[in-house]
């Protein structure tokens, strides 16, 4: 019988990317690949990622509520995070799993901190709330030129009739600003960030994450 690989103190890993980098495909290979090694996942997701969470998601990103406020956009991606890190995160890093979570923090530092021109400092105080002091062990950032990111994601949005088109749906210099806030972000935060190349083949970039997660396994692991 084989045993589950236990993570000392558990692996918080995160995703992050512009529209269209392909960042939830290359989320689930992961996840298929830490299970197939034996580790024990939570897969979480934000806005989401719990009850809650997906009925904050809806209000966030219903094509609908075009009029939402900034400030009450930024509080409801927090007031979902509060409730993602109380019932599956710290949980599941408590247990020793990989917790595997679609967007974090740094999300809200790009769209809204950046995006929305909010400021990274009034984003960070809410995280202390919210969040206290957790942060992401590695954080996977897929880069993507915007052009081939935004018509990815509209292609999509197309072909699933998706009605979660409230963020796409933003002008291209607001999409541009969070791209570049990304970059700037992860030149800033090079402890954790490791930067992707998302054009390449699923096959390359799921290849190019799994290297910039196995050291990182390696190193907590426990049997
Ligand atoms: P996704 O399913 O493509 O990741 O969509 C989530 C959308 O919400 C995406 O456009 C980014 C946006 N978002 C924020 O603006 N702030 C946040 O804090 C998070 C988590 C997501």
């Amino acid at each position: 019988m084989s045993t589950t690989k236990v993570l000392r103190g558990g692996l918080f890993l995160t995703f992050e990317g512009t529209e269209g980098s392909g960042k939830t495909t290359q989320l689930e290979r992961l996840v298929a690949r830490l299970e197939a090694e034996g580790y024990s996942v939570a897969r979480t997701v934000e806005p989401g990622g719990t009850e809650i969470g997906r009925q904050i998601r809806r209000i966030l990103l219903d094509a609908k509520n075009s009029g939402l406020d900034a400030t009450a956009e930024l509080l409801l991606y927090f007031a979902s995070r509060a409730q993602n890190v109380a019932e599956v995160i710290r949980p599941g890093l408590g247990a020793g799993r990989a917790v595997v979570c679609d967007r974090f923090t740094d999300s809200t530092l790009v769209y809204q901190g950046a995006g929305r021109n909010l400021g990274a400092e009034t984003v960070m105080q809410l995280h202390a709330i919210a969040c206290g002091e957790l942060e992401p062990h590695i954080t996977v950032y897929l880069d993507i030129d915007l052009e081939t990111g935004l018509a990815r994601a509209r292609e999509r949005n197309r072909a699933t009739a998706s009605d979660e088109t409230r963020m796409d749906d933003q002008t291209i210099d607001f999409h541009r600003r969070v791209r570049a806030a990304y970059l700037d972000l992860a030149a800033r935060a090079r402890h954790r960030f490791r930067v992707i190349d998302a054009s390449g083949t699923m096959d390359e970039v799921a290849a190019a994450v799994w290297s910039a997660v196995e050291p990182a396994l390696e190193s907590r692991q426990h049997v």
